[in-house]
């Protein structure tokens, strides 16, 4: 058979899911074929970290953060859900948990059953949340976090601000960043930079964007990006450790050809640097010694090294 269809397995098999409230083996944790969310898109996720501390066990990155932010998307897009954040919180901990990860990625969905019918509009949400997680290492690489990445400006714009509302990290969404990141991909490039509609840079496919230069760094602002929870944890890091005044403000497509860095933050691809962009050098054509210096300081908080930031940590007791 062509093609990369895995028939039988998948990655994830042998662990356990969180599924409104039981724990379920993952091979039994599926969803009816007519779930209202598979059909058209209409859920909310997020994408979690947990990392292994020297010696005090692991933590989760910013959990209440994403828990906000989840509870925000499911507001923004009117699906009801019954539960408290700290429900959904201590479901978290315990996934990570009952699965005996020292350090994984957490993936938490809340998306429509069959109980709502196949109708574009729906009355009665059947809403589900279900919370899996698995162990994923440097989403773009090690080479990439080393090295830097080589990335393409899509052709595929950005949604406008008022098309899928962006604030919300909604499942259907990612079709953009789909095709921009297959585009770049295809092509040769490991990440796809994709600008709005109005031709200004937002972001890559699944990360914010910072551009160092001339002694700024400048950021696109939340009204055309996710708001990234590395992003803003990058952005304090950098004004409070690092002594760098961070401006949020519209970025254009050749200011990123003339920086002296670029770099991506997200939850997956954490600190990447960006080498070079449409065959472009950026600076000197390798990972430039912000985006490292940043990426070192961000390890060492994510792991519990440093003490001002434990704040952001919540430990897997
Ligand atoms: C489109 C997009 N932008 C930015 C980010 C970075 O957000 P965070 O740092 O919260 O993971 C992500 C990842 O969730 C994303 O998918």
């Amino acid at each position: 058979m062509k093609g990369s269809i895995k028939k039988k397995g998948s990655p994830f098999d042998g662990s356990k899911v969180w599924m409104d409230g039981k724990f379920v083996d993952y091979e039994n944790a599926s969803i009816p074929v007519n779930s209202h969310s598979l059909h058209y898109g209409l859920g909310a996720f997020e994408g979690i970290r947990c990392y292994e501390t020297k010696g005090k066990g692991s933590v989760i990155f910013r959990l209440d953060e994403h828990i906000d932010r989840l509870f925000n998307s499911c507001h923004i897009l009117q699906i009801p859900i019954s539960y408290e954040k700290k429900e959904i919180k201590d479901a978290i901990i315990e996934t990570v948990k009952i699965n005996k990860f020292k350090e994984c990625y957490i993936r938490p969905i809340v998306f429509i059953g069959d109980g709502s019918g196949l109708g574009i509009f729906i009355k009665n949400y059947d809403t589900k949340v279900a919370i899996s997680a698995w162990y994923w290492g440097t989403y773009l690489g090690e080479e990439a976090l080393k090295n830097g990445i080589r990335a393409k400006v899509s052709s595929y714009a950005r949604f406008h601000v008022n098309t899928f509302m962006g604030m919300s990290k909604s499942t259907g969404q990612y079709i953009n960043s789909i095709l921009a990141k297959k585009e770049a991909v295809n092509a040769g490039y490991d990440e796809a930079i994709m600008l709005d509609t109005a031709g200004f840079v937002c972001e890559a496919s699944g990360e914010n964007i910072f551009v160092y230069s001339g002694g700024e760094i400048k950021t696109p602002p939340l009204s055309s990006v996710l708001p990234g929870i590395t992003r803003n944890s990058v952005i304090e890091v950098m004004e409070k450790e690092m002594g760098l005044k961070i401006k949020e403000e519209r970025v254009t497509r050749d200011e990123l050809y003339i920086a002296g860095e670029v770099f991506l933050t997200g939850t997956a691809a954490e600190v990447t640097p960006v080498r070079e962009i449409d065959d472009r050098k950026i600076g000197i054509g390798k990972a430039g010694n912000i985006a490292l210096e940043l990426q070192k300081a961000f390890f060492n908080i994510v792991k519990g090294g440093n003490k001002k930031y434990e704040k952001w940590l919540t430990y897997v007791r």
